[in-house]
């Protein structure tokens, strides 16, 4: 498949993972065998990512709502996050990968944390790739940890609420200095968007695919952008403008 010209690219890709669990049970094994493999995917996306020349690829790790789950599932999603980090420090140096975190990291166990701040400290020189790990992470709850952190820089006389704007306040979100995603996808044919980048993903296009998450590769992922490329984006805009016609 030939790829997009780059102005057809999408630069920021977001991808709810989702089908674990069913590509385990399709097979007689537990869940945690579909979020193993999960992790394969996790580790061929990003490199996919970058040779189809994405700037950020954000990944929806786990929620806030995921810790309700068996805890036996919480604690061996912990275990492979941790073991994940352990492993591929090597690659994110070596791919010069810079790694940040969206969502509540330091309700995390510490010995992901440590993992975690260690992996970022390392790779924060690295500018040309990014991957975002969404852990923890809720979109109500980063709009309520915004919301109070903004409310303690009026307080402090550091923000005047009144030229309150998107822009001012979005510099409180987690997400702050990170691009907005482009394309959302969403694996597994599940359509919801679950609490995900839901103020930053204001104006991104989705692809909503069946292919459940271990599944899901290289040829998935330029299928999605392919799709994007066709989209006409028009933030509200007609299609004429977005588009002028070309007079003689
Ligand atoms: C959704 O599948 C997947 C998750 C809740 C966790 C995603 C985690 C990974 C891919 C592995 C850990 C991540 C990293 C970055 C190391 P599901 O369990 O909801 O699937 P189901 O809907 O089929 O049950």
């Amino acid at each position: 498949m030939s790829l997009p010209s780059p102005e057809n690219t999408p630069s920021h890709v977001a991808i709810i993972m989702d089908g674990n669990g069913r590509w385990a049970r399709q097979r007689g094994l537990p869940r945690i065998e579909g979020h193993r493999r999960g992790v394969e995917t996790v580790r061929a996306v990003t490199d996919a990512g970058r040779e189809l020349g994405l700037r950020t690829l954000t990944l929806y790790a786990f929620s806030v709502e995921n810790w309700k789950r068996p805890q036996d599932e919480v604690g061996a999603l912990m275990g492979l996050l941790e073991y994940y980090l352990q492993k591929e420090l090597g690659t994110f140096i070596k791919n010069r990968i810079r790694l940040r975190t969206i969502g509540r990291t330091d309700q995390l166990p510490a010995g992901v944390q440590k993992h975690l701040n260690h992996t970022i400290a390392e790779t924060a020189h690295f500018t040309d790739y990014t991957l975002v790990l969404a852990l923890n992470y809720g979109a109500r709850t980063e709009v309520a940890d915004a919301a109070r952190a903004y409310a303690a820089a009026v307080a402090a006389g550091q923000v005047e609420p009144n030229a309150t704007s998107w822009e001012t306040f979005s510099r409180y979100l987690y997400t702050a200095g990170l691009p907005d995603p482009d394309l959302i996808i969403r694996t597994s044919g599940e359509t919801r968007i679950s609490n995900f980048l839901l103020l930053q993903g204001a104006y991104a296009e989705f692809v909503f695919t069946p292919v459940l998450w271990p599944d899901f590769g290289k040829a998935d992922l330029a299928a999605a952008i392919a799709e994007y490329a066709r989209r006409e984006r028009r933030y509200g805009l007609t299609s004429e403008q977005v588009k002028p016609k070309v007079t003689a």
